[in-house]
């Protein structure tokens, strides 16, 4: 299947960047040290679907994901919700800095799909 590679060089810490993979979206945030602790900062007690931050992430500065909902599937909006981290609009679903599901319908945590660091600033997906 498609491998995608991205330039992580073009993307400033605290920000977003979404590309096409396997004609879905692929969130990538360049988290900033005060996110990243907020991120662990998180009792797994509190999720829905308790994964650790270490868990989501090859490097913490590096948050990779599928930008589909796990309810019903739109994509969610980023830097929104009550966490600091994604909201999807449809029916509701609060996700965090981790990408895990906070709020609302959504069963799961958004989906983390394989990927690799090529070297410090390249990306490889799929
Ligand atoms: Fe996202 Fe329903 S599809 S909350």
């Amino acid at each position: 299947m498609a491998k995608v590679e991205v330039d992580l060089a073009k993307i400033p810490e605290g920000k977003n960047l979404t590309i096409k993979w396997r004609g879905k979206p692929i969130f990538i945030r360049h988290r900033t040290p005060d996110e990243i602790s907020e991120a662990n900062s998180v009792q797994l007690s509190e999720l829905k679907d308790p994964q650790t931050d270490a868990e989501r992430t090859k490097n913490p500065e590096w948050l990779v994901m599928l930008g589909v909902c796990t309810h019903l599937g739109c994509v969610p909006i980023g830097e929104a919700g009550d966490y600091h981290g994604w909201y999807c609009p449809c029916h509701g679903s609060h996700y965090d800095i981790s990408g895990r599901v906070r709020k609302g319908p959504a069963p799961l945590n958004l989906e983390v799909p394989e990927y690799s660091f090529e070297n410090e600033t390249k990306l490889v997906i799929g």
